[in-house]
């Protein structure tokens, strides 16, 4: 079936034969990194304008009589009455498995130093979402290796699930995790000749950062080995803002040629609060009217083109999906405001960060309440489901329970032993950076806990007690936990052995 862009390209081609050739206009006003030009009668939106010299423009304010673009670089030499060049190409960006393990601006241009990216492959940096019929529904997960996240909001293949919280609250440690997870599990499959686990691509896009932040990131993937399975797209606080505007697009096209051609990607927006700032100052220098919190009236409209070409695609398009993880940043815990909101209502769920979670300590500092994933246990294996199931209603009736306690009021031991329970679940959901725990070992750590391995030790010693619990496992019975990991569900016979090894644990 032909899509209808085609369709609509096609005809203009046959009515204009000419829209496509080159064409020249001249530069009647630049200031502010626009400039406004004249004489470029058929160009498009999203068109590639050649100032010379190796600087590109972007036409995006397309008028009657002139043409608004946004200079990409050096806005400071060009002049007025200079003469431009429509290329009649749009946006596009180099794409491929050569851009793994590189630094690149939002033009694809490499930023660390290790040479030029050898690929001829290109993609638009805008292009439609795929449509319904060539999606399915996301069912395979997508680990993160943090386990509050992979037992309470599992996150599935194509899935869109927005990161949101206060300034320095674990955000962007929390996508580095996942990133090096995936990293992981891509090793651990190259490792054991493995073709059945699809390995997923990461790709970073850091839009507002300073230097120094994305810097730490890059050395924290580069020291766990998960540089080499991953792309990072960088426009800085010092770059333009059409540079800041354009990063989460170029790093979509690159994602999605890992998913045009049935591989997995996982795209991280680190964060679009600060996208959704430049495009503001990008469109009042445009002079587009401004609505609400003087953000320009599309930017809505402007995330949910981008967040929709995250996808699972159906079989008969190859499968091959693309997760994100967009990072939204509030202002003192406000997520009623105009940007998160919207966010908020495009992707399929959110991780909800707390600052006083993480000030106490709670790491990763994420609120179970409110913390959901619309696309849920479908994006668990059964092993993960049959042990996490619970954990989410649990904690919620230790939070209220909670609250309740502190009025000294007596309580029956019912309620003590949920008390009781939730802060271990608590405790044991406490997680370092860098350190993503395989499904295995959060299959057996969370089916102790509904057993009551912890229950009688100190709250503090719970992840003594869990240490010691998962090299007991391996010690006793080393085929256990790598069985849970193939067989991806907890058999009677694994319930059995599992249970078998408790009963001498509880022994020692
Ligand atoms: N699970 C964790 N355990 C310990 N420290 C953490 C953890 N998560 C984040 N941090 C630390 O907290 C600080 C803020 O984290 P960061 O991810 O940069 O926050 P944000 O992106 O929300 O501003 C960083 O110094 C980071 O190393
Ligand atoms: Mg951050």
């Amino acid at each position: 079936m032909k899509s209808i862009v085609k369709e609509i390209e096609e005809t203009l081609e046959r009515f204009h034969p000419d829209a496509h050739c080159e064409e020249t206009g001249k530069v009647m006003e630049i200031g502010d990194g626009v400039a406004r030009i004249e004489g470029l009668r058929t160009v498009r939106l999203n068109e590639m304008i050649d100032f010379g010299a190796g600087i590109m423009g972007m036409a995006l304010n397309l008028e009657e009589n002139s043409v608004s673009a946004v200079v990409l670089s050096h806005a400071n030499t060009i002049r007025e009455g200079q003469t431009v060049r429509a290329t009649g190409r749009l946006l596009e960006i180099p794409c491929g498995r050569a851009m793994l393990g590189r630094v690149v601006d939002p033009l694809g241009r490499p930023l660390d130093g290790k040479g030029p990216i050898d690929t001829s492959e290109v993609n638009p940096i805008e292009r439609p979402a795929p449509g319904i019929i060539g999606r399915q529904s996301v069912a395979a997960p997508l680990q993160t290796g943090l386990l509050a996240v992979d037992a309470v909001v599992p996150i599935g293949r194509g899935q869109r699930e927005l990161i949101i919280g206060d300034r320095s609250t674990g955000k962007t440690a929390i996508a580095i995790d996942a990133i090096i997870n995936q990293a992981r599990l891509n090793r651990e499959a190259e490792v054991e000749g493995n073709t059945k686990v699809h390995p997923v691509y990461s790709v970073y896009v850091a839009i507002g950062q300073r230097q120094s932040s994305v810097a730490q990131v890059v050395r924290a993937l580069e020291e766990t080995g998960a540089l080499k399975y991953t792309v990072i797209v960088c426009a800085n606080a010092a770059d333009s803002a059409a540079m800041q505007y354009l990063a989460p697009f170029s790093g979509t096209a690159i994602g999605e040629w890992f998913m045009d051609r049935g591989m997995d990607a996982l795209l991280v927006y680190d964060d679009l609060s600060k996208h959704a700032v430049a495009y503001r100052q990008m469109s009042l220098v445009l002079r587009r009217p401004s609505g609400r919190e003087a953000y320009p009236g599309d930017i809505f409209y402007l995330h949910s083109r981008l967040l929709e070409r995250s996808a699972c695609l159906s079989k008969a398009h190859g499968g091959g999906t693309l997760t994100s993880l967009p990072i939204i940043e509030t202002q003192n815990g406000d997520v009623s405001a105009y940007i998160p909101t919207n966010v908020i209502s495009i992707t399929d769920g959110q991780i909800y960060l707390e600052s006083d979670l993480f000030h106490q300590g709670i790491r990763p500092a994420m609120s179970v309440g409110i913390s959901v994933s619309r696309v849920g246990s479908a994006a668990q294996t059964k092993a993960m489901k049959s042990v996490a199931g619970k954990v989410k209603l649990e904690l919620a009736q230790y939070y209220e329970m909670k609250a309740f306690a502190q009025f000294g009021s007596d309580l029956d031991a019912k309620t003590v032993a949920l008390i009781e329970h939730g802060k271990r679940i608590t405790e044991l959901f406490k997680q370092t950076q860098y350190n993503p725990i395989p499904v295995e070992d959060q299959v057996a750590q969370l089916w102790a806990a509904q057993h009551g391995v912890f229950a009688d030790s100190p709250v503090e010693k719970t992840h003594e007690t869990r240490d010691r619990w998962l090299d007991f496992i391996r010690r006793k019975n080393a085929e256990l936990l790598p069985r849970i990991k193939t067989e991806r569900k907890v058999t009677p016979e694994i319930q059995s052995a599992l249970e078998a090894v408790l009963a001498e644990f509880k022994q020692v």
